[in-house]
């Protein structure tokens, strides 16, 4: 048995993304972490999914042009506004993991699945290293306009932001599933 990957899955957590800072992952960490991200279950090995590595200023970048898109769509306050503005820039590394589901034998919900499986093995690669990591979604993974901005081809949605940085403290134990209220036991 590897206990020290039964160790670390016991104890993970996600990091907010307001308590990140510098540093993020370097060149070839990252490398891993994409590495790791791309060795998930995938029927029919469609590989229905890619990454946007967004770093340095290509975040407050697109942080921008995807806030001036969100505010020709709806009316934000001022503070919102800002708050948009530097959306990626709150943490060192955004990888936006996105998913690109086909008309295929294998179901949609299948090829989402795996992608899914990709935000969390990038959770857990940037965990295993030391770093916070926190998979966050919001307005612009399935809104037309953001995902031109995004570069994303019509069939194609964001899975997740896996924002990535370091953190002074470790986040405490959240409350977590009864299994007993989770889990059907068929022994016969
Ligand atoms: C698909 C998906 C989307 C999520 N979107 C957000 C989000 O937009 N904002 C947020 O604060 N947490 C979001 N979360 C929750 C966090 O990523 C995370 O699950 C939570 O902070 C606790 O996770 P932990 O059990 O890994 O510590 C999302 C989780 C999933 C699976």
């Amino acid at each position: 048995m590897n206990s020290s990957v039964i160790d670390f899955m016991h104890n993970r957590r996600s990091v907010l993304v307001k308590n990140m800072s510098e540093p993020g992952p370097n060149a070839d960490e990252l490398n891993t972490i994409l590495t790791i991200a791309s060795r998930v279950p995938d029927h029919r090995k469609l590989e229905p999914w890619r990454f946007l590595v967004i770093q340095g200023d290509a975040r407050q970048r697109l942080s921008e042009e995807l806030a001036e898109v969100k505010s020709q769509q709806m009316d934000l306050e001022p503070e919102q506004l800002a708050a948009e503005k530097t959306c990626f820039a709150r943490a060192p590394l955004v990888i936006a993991v996105i998913a690109a589901p086909i008309e295929h034998k294998t179901p949609k919900n299948e090829q989402i699945l795996s992608a899914g499986a990709v935000c969390q093995h990038i959770n857990i690669a940037a965990g295993a290293m030391g770093y916070a990591s926190q998979w966050v979604t919001g307005w612009s993974c399935e809104n037309p306009d953001a995902q031109k901005v995004l570069g994303l081809a019509g069939h194609e949605f964001i899975a997740g932001y896996l924002y990535i940085g370091s953190c002074d403290e470790q986040p405490t134990e959240r409350k977590r599933p009864d299994l007993s209220e989770k889990v059907v036991w068929l022994n016969d």
